[in-house]
C-alpha cells in the first residue's frame, strides 16, 4: 500500500506538516507553545467529542493550495480537518482574539466566582482561560443558575454550577462503563448533568469523569477540601492492577497519599500507554489504595501546566536539589541587603511587638487601633 501524502498546513506562520485527516488544533498541537488553541471540550480520547465550547475558534485566511479563498467565518480547530496549503491564524489574528474573549464570557455567566473554595483551583481549565482572556467585570444583571442538587454517589461530587455542558463526562460514562446512567438532561439554559433517578453511578471507571471534566463541576469527594494541589508533591507509581493498567499519579504530602489521579499529558489528557491504549484508572485504584505502601513509586511527575500547579514541584531528587542560581548569581555579584525593617516603618502594629514572635494567633490588643 502506497504511503499517505502529508499535508502541509501553516499556523501563526509557523508550517508543520502532517496526515490527511488531522484537525487544526492536532496540527497546532504538534507545532506547541501559544499557538495550540484552548480547548475545553475536545478530548482526543473520546469519541465525539468537541465541537461545543467554541474556545478553540480559529481564523482560516487560507482555505487550501487549490482553493485559496479564506472562510469567511472563524471556525472550530478541534471540529475543522487540515487541506493542503492551508494558512491558520490564532494567536496572531486579533479577530480570534476578540471571539475568545466573548466565548469566555459567555462560559463565565453563569460559573459561580468560587475559585477560592474549589478544589479545582490549580488545575482549572476555565481558570486558566479567565486568566488569559477574561475581563474584569460582568455585562449580565441576571440571577446566575442555580439546580437541584444531586448525589452522584460515595466518590463523585457534582457542583452543577460550574459545569460548562462540555459532554466529556457523559462520553466517558458512554464509552468506558458498560451501563451509562447519567447524561444531559434538558435544553439550552435549562440543561444539566443528572443521573437518571438519581442513581449513583457504580462503574468500576466512573471515576475517570473527574479527571475529564475540565472545570470543578466533578471532583473527588475522598479528596475535597483536604488540601490545595499546590501544596502536594505528585508522583509517579503503579501497582499490579487486576482492573486496570494500575499507573497513576500519587499527590502526596510528606508520606500520606491525599488523591490518586491517572497520569495526564502537557494537554491535559489521561496519557497513552506503550500499546496504544489511554491509561484511564479503576475506582479502586483512584478511591481506595490511599496508602504509600499499595504503590511502587517511580519517581517526582512533571507537571507541565502553566498555572502555579507546576510551581515547585522539582524532577529528579525531590528534597535533596538545591537551587544552582543563587541570589548574587542572578544580581550581577550582589549580596541581598536588608532595605528596612518592616517592624520599624510600620504602624499597623504597636512598634514593641514582634508579630513572629507572639504565642498563638495575634488579638486586636497587638495592633494600634487609631484610637490610642
Ligand atoms: S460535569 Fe464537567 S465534564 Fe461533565 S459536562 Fe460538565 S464540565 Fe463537562
Ligand atoms: S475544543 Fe473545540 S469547540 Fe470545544
Amino acid at each position: 500500500m502506497s504511503e499517505q501524502p502529508l499535508l502541509t498546513v501553516t499556523i501563526d506562520n509557523i508550517t508543520v506538516q502532517v496526515p490527511a485527516g488531522t484537525s487544526i488544533l492536532q496540527a497546532a498541537r504538534k507545532i506547541g507553545g501559544d499557538v495550540a488553541p484552548p480547548a475545553m471540550c475536545v478530548y482526543s480520547k473520546l469519541e465525539g467529542s468537541g465541537g461545543k465550547c467554541r474556545t478553540c475558534l480559529v481564523e482560516v485566511s487560507k482555505g487550501s493550495e487549490k482553493d485559496p479563498r479564506p472562510m469567511p467565518k472563524l471556525v472550530a480547530s478541534c471540529r475543522t480537518n487540515v487541506m493542503d496549503g492551508m494558512e491558520v491564524k490564532n494567536i496572531t489574528s486579533p479577530r480570534v482574539t476578540d471571539a475568545r474573549a466573548g466565548v469566555v464570557e459567555f462560559l463565565l455567566i453563569n460559573h459561580p466566582l468560587d475559585c477560592p473554595i474549589c478544589d479545582q483551583a490549580g488545575e482549572c481549565h476555565l481558570q486558566d482561560l479567565s486568566y488569559e482572556h477574561g475581563k474584569e467585570g460582568t455585562r449580565y444583571e441576571f440571577q446566575r443558575r442555580t439546580f437541584k442538587q444531586h448525589d452522584l454517589g460515595p466518590y463523585i461530587q457534582l457542583h452543577m454550577t460550574r459545569c460548562i455542558l462540555c459532554y466529556r463526562c457523559v462520553y466517558t460514562a458512554d464509552q468506558l462503563t458498560n451501563k451509562r446512567e447519567h447524561g444531559i438532561l434538558d435544553r439550552g439554559d435549562h440543561s444539566e448533568i443528572a443521573t437518571l433517578i438519581e442513581k449513583s453511578l457504580e462503574n468500576n471507571f466512573i471515576g475517570n469523569v473527574i479527571d475529564v471534566c475540565p472545570v470543578g463541576a466533578l471532583t473527588d469527594k475522598t479528596f475535597r477540601f483536604k488540601n490545595r494541589v499546590w501544596f502536594l508533591k505528585p508522583e509517579n507509581a503503579h501497582r499490579e492492577c487486576p482492573d486496570c493498567c494500575g499507573k497513576v499519579t500519587l499527590w502526596n504530602r510528606g508520606d500520606e497519599v491525599f488523591r490518586v489521579t491517572a497520569r495526564k499529558d502537557e494537554w491535559g489528557e489521561v496519557e497513552s500507554l506503550a500499546d496504544g491504549s489511554t491509561a484511564w484508572i479503576c475506582n479502586t485504584c483512584r478511591f481506595e489504595k490511599k496508602k504509600s505502601s499499595d504503590w511502587v513509586i517511580e519517581g517526582p511527575r512533571k507537571i507541565s501546566r502553566h498555572s502555579v500547579i507546576s510551581q515547585g514541584h522539582y524532577e529528579g531528587k525531590v528534597g535533596t536539589t538545591v537551587p544552582t542560581e543563587i541570589f548574587s548569581a542572578v544580581h550581577g555579584g550582589r549580596n541581598p541587603k536588608l532595605l528596612m525593617d518592616i517592624h520599624s516603618v510600620s504602624e499597623v502594629n504597636r512598634p514593641e511587638i514582634q508579630l513572629s514572635q507572639i504565642a498563638g494567633p495575634s488579638t486586636g490588643n497587638d495592633f494600634t487601633t487609631g484610637k490610642d
